[in-house]
Formats: C-alpha cells, sequence, structure tokens
C-alpha cells in the first residue's frame, strides 16, 4: 500500500468532525452561561441562606447580668452563621452593649460593631461615654454621635426583649458602615 492510499479518509468523515466540534462548542458555551443561573437559582431558593440573612432574636444575657445603673455592660453575639454554601454552628458574629436605666426593665440594646468602618466601640476611659479606637469617634451611652467624630451616624440600636425566665435576646442584625442611613446588609 502506498502512502497516499493510508490517509484516504472515508468519504463523510471532515463533515463528521466539524459537527461534533460544533456540538462540543455548543455543549460548552451551554454549561457556561447555565452554571452561574443555577448558582443564582439556587441562593434565590436555600432556605438556610435566607434564614442566616434576616435578622433574628439571639439570647446574648441574663436580665440579673444588666444592673439598673444605666451603665451599658458589653456580651458576645454567639449564633449560627452561614457564609456561602456552609454552615456554621454557635460562632461569636459580634457584640452588643446592653444597658439599664436605673429601677427599669427595659433593657436597651446598641451593637458593638462602629459604623464608621466597622471596628468594635468600647467604653470610653473614665466610662462616660463610648469610644472607637480605630478613628476616635465618641457616642454617648444612649447611642448618639458626640462631635466632633468622622462616624456617619449614631450607633445602631437593635431590638432587644427580656423573657419570662429573665433571658435577654437581641434582633442581631449587621448594618452597612461608612454611609448615613441604617441599612441592614444583606
Ligand atoms: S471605625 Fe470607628 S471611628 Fe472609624
Amino acid at each position: 500500500m502506498n502512502q497516499s492510499t493510508s490517509n484516504r479518509q472515508p468519504p463523510g468523515a471532515d463533515a463528521r468532525r466539524g459537527f461534533l466540534a460544533k456540538l462540543a462548542a455548543i455543549a460548552c458555551g451551554g454549561i457556561a452561561t447555565l452554571t452561574p443561573l443555577a448558582a443564582g437559582l439556587w441562593a434565590f431558593l436555600d432556605p438556610l441562606g435566607r434564614r442566616s440573612a434576616a435578622a433574628r432574636f439571639v439570647p446574648v444575657a441574663e436580665l440579673a447580668a444588666i444592673p439598673p445603673d444605666g451603665v451599658p455592660r458589653r456580651f458576645p453575639v454567639v449564633t449560627d452563621r452561614k457564609d456561602a454554601w456552609t454552615g456554621y454552628a454557635a460562632e461569636p458574629v459580634g457584640a452588643v452593649w446592653l444597658r439599664r436605666e436605673p429601677g427599669s426593665d427595659v433593657v436597651q440594646a446598641l451593637s458593638a460593631t462602629c459604623p464608621h468602618a466597622g471596628c468594635s466601640v468600647e467604653m470610653a476611659a473614665g466610662g462616660t461615654c463610648f469610644r472607637c479606637p480605630c478613628h476616635n469617634s465618641e457616642f454617648t451611652f444612649g447611642g448618639s454621635i458626640v462631635e466632633p467624630s468622622p462616624s456617619p451616624r449614631s450607633m445602631d440600636a437593635l431590638d432587644c426583649r427580656v423573657g419570662k425566665d429573665g433571658a435577654v435576646a437581641v434582633q442581631w442584625q449587621a448594618f452597612l458602615a461608612g454611609i448615613a442611613d441604617k441599612v441592614a446588609k444583606r
């Protein structure tokens, strides 16, 4: 058999190769298009993701741990969270300042996350107001800005409730930093 005879293709082989190449290109394009669509649809339908985004009441303290003396006490917020596709059980997600006016059972709750850029707001030296160590924003115990401060808004108040058993729970929510309006993170 000579060289030209061994390289000869059966009739229609080129057309079949072309057809298969087009089919493969269409399949790849379809996968590239549908994958993000499917991910978006899953995120939209995923009930765990929606639960993690919604504000919920998280127990943070006992009423007895917040003396009615007008002085705020700091408590960590520990709850489940979900990051992309992974759920984490009972992790610290932030902190709150809780306070009771003298003689009152009403608990006021402020997020300890600074509205300026997200640092943790602490008690100022001397214990008469809050102070953020990152850029020196200061706030009253009620959460109002003490001017001059770089924070664009007051500390973020959280809904709070006290159960019959004395358990104090806050409606934990994170808010966007650096803007004047209090807008919940999604
Ligand atoms: S992050 Fe608190 S003052 Fe800037």
